[in-house]
């Protein structure tokens, strides 16, 4: 049950688990949260001296009640199974399995495994070679953890574009789709490469492919323990993941300058001459990495010179973009694990085109079917809102645009020193804007009840406005857009009226002067227009005082540094008004925090 609560961010609809003892299998479900399975087991223990295997889960098919919550049975209960993903050819099998008499519960595409593993395990010598025979028949996304009464001891698993990862004991093996789940007993894993299966027992580990031939695996160090992935004394994840945001952009930026000043990044993979020869970049990612990725451009092609396009996963594959050899795909991604985003990176390779990673979790699919990867070390975030993996995501950015422009000698040494320098001083910054952020508290609360929030940037202030948008959206369920304040009077200012927030993020007034100017004019056409306005600008910015309502002042920065310190106001922003109308923010509804379905 600790094990299945860490992973509770990853789903948290129903829940449920299966134990096996005196030749029997137990299962509990509930619908909701974890705690209502927890309170089910607390009235009516269940127990047993076998292996157990449970489930939190984000719905698919089958609205989240008890029948369709995790684990599922066959009609004789000697096998239970949980899953990931999404069985895309269960329609089928469901019937076929119904013609042969088998009984459906429930409306899950996860339940045509029991029956299939069921009738397999009549046809084959034990639960792995049932499982690889039930895998071969299956298309789509799965993880799939199964037990038998036949095997008490043994629990079997397999994936296919869904993760999963062992932890290794002494005399205990674990099996999750997240290290979080058994950091607390072990911190020794083992990375499942695609459609492999794993035999685990108590004293053994075993890992096969879907033939039934060894494979080799990769064995890592966790390099974090499970006070990483507690709460620490706050209410919520997220408020301790915002203050350990200059940690966590500390720890990215940490040991990537060599004793002779040149910048290293060990674990790219790419070597120079690839990415000397690369002649466009895409950016591709959902969500929060996305708007890291739209930031990135700014950078890249400023320092770098190479045209970098930015799209959202989801969309790269379908419209058949333009890649080759000369193509470096960057592909961002926090958990490493979003389908689409995996979808898109494979897409991408068989293209020929080359993938560098950015993600924040070791052993996890993205990095590992990429080139090359650079590794943020936020540590583990578990909010399902992204708040330090968005800030390691900008600086480990930054150090891509900065390694390419010294790689492809775009620029001398001691200018590249000189950002490097800039960015060491962000944990810093990040630091000071959190220690001034009350006032943000107090203005969040009091707009609890507001319909609309609209948020205003221009420059790389454009994707800090997409990304406080979308944070209002994801944890206070309230209507709230970004615009480029440019694209305003062509249609967006229509929205303003009495009384409406409007974000503004003002870009420095050291950077380019037209650009800070054209701002402050698009803060008095919405004032004009009966808009309250709430700015964020940076200290010693005067000419923005007479037209904001709020001014929200930050550290002065480098101009393409700026999202490190203008993003934080909007994170706390967003958080304390979803506290305030009594929201959960570490699980919003609906939501899941990583998304391994496309
Ligand atoms: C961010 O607050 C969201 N929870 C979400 O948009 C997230 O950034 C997106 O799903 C991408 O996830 P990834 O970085 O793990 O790929």
């Amino acid at each position: 049950m600790d094990g299945l609560a860490r992973l509770e961010y990853r789903g948290y609809d129903s829940a449920g688990v299966a134990v096996l003892g005196d030749g029997a299998l137990r299962t509990e479900k509930r619908a909701g949260k974890l705690a209502n399975l927890r309170q089910a087991l607390e009235e009516q223990p269940i127990s047993g001296d076998g292996a157990g295997i449970g489930h939190t889960r984000w719905a698919t098919h089958g609205a989240p009640n008890d029948v369709n919550a995790h684990p599922h049975v066959d009609n004789d209960n000697r096998v239970a199974v949980v899953h990931n993903g999404i069985i895309e050819n269960f329609a089928a099998l469901r019937l076929e399995l119904e013609e042969q008499g088998c009984k459906f519960a429930s409306e899950t595409d996860t339940e045509v495994a029991a029956h299939l593993l069921r009738t397999e395990l009549a046809r084959h010598d034990g639960l792995a070679s049932a499982m690889r025979a039930v895998c071969r028949r299956l298309e789509g996304a799965f993880t799939l953890v199964a037990t038998s009464v036949d095997d008490p001891g043994l629990v079997v698993a397999a994936r296919r574009n869904s993760p999963l990862v062992v932890g290794r004991g002494e005399g205990e093996n674990f099996l999750a789709s997240d290290v979080a789940a058994f950091i607390a007993h072990t911190r020794e894993a083992v990375e499942l490469g695609q459609d492999q299966v794993v035999e685990l027992r108590a004293d053994s580990v075993t890992v096969t492919d879907y033939d039934g031939d060894p494979v080799d695996v990769r064995e890592y160090h966790v390099d974090w323990d499970a006070s990483a992935a507690e709460k620490g004394g706050y209410d919520y994840f997220m408020l301790k993941e915002i203050v350990e945001q200059p940690r966590a952009v500390a720890d990215t930026l940490l040991g990537r300058v060599s004793v002779d000043g040149q910048l290293t990044l060990d674990e790219m993979r790419l070597s120079p001459e690839e990415l000397r020869s690369v002649e466009k970049i895409v950016i591709i990612a959902c969500g929060t990495s996305y708007h890291a990725g739209l930031i990135a451009k700014y950078a890249i092609e400023h320092w770098c010179r190479i045209p970098c396009e930015v799209e959202v996963a989801s969309e790269f594959r379908y419209r058949d973009p333009i890649l080759d050899q000369q193509t470096l795909v960057i592909a961002i991604s926090q958990s490493g694990e979003s389908m689409d985003t995996l979808m898109a990176v494979r897409y991408a390779r068989e293209q020929r085109a080359r993938v560098l990673a950015i993600c924040n979790v070791n052993g996890s699919t993205i990095p590992r079917e990429s080139d090359g990867v650079l590794y943020t070390h936020a540590g583990p975030e578990v909010g399902v809102a992204a708040t330090k993996t968005f800030l390691t995501q900008l600086a480990a950015c930054y150090l891509v645009g900065l390694y390419l422009a010294q790689v492809r000698g775009q620029k001398f040494g001691d200018e590249i020193n000189a950002v490097i320098a800039q960015l060491a001083t962000m944990p810093d910054q990040v630091e000071r804007v959190l220690d001034t952020v009350e006032p943000v508290r107090e203005l969040a609360r009091s707009l609890a009840d507001a319909d609309t929030v609209l948020f205003l940037g221009r420059h790389v202030g454009y994707p800090v406005a997409m990304e406080g948008a979308l944070k209002l959206k994801e944890l206070a369920y309230m209507h709230a857009e970004a615009f480029a304040a440019g694209e305003l009077k062509h249609g967006p200012i229509a929205l303003i009226e009495d009384g409406l927030p409007v974000v503004v993020v003002v870009p420095s007034p050291r950077g380019r002067s037209v650009l800070h100017d054209k701002i402050v004019s698009n803060i008095q056409e919405v004032r004009a227009r009966g808009a309250r306005t709430i700015v964020i600008a940076e200290e010693g910015d005067e000419s923005v005082r007479p037209y904001a309502d709020v001014l929200i002042q930050i550290p002065a920065v480098p101009t393409l540094l700026q999202p490190i310190v203008s993003t934080i106001p909007t994170q706390v922003f967003a958080c304390e008004l979803a506290l305030a109308k009594g929201n959960d923010v570490d699980q919003p509804r609906n939501l899941a925090k990583s998304v391994t379905v496309e």
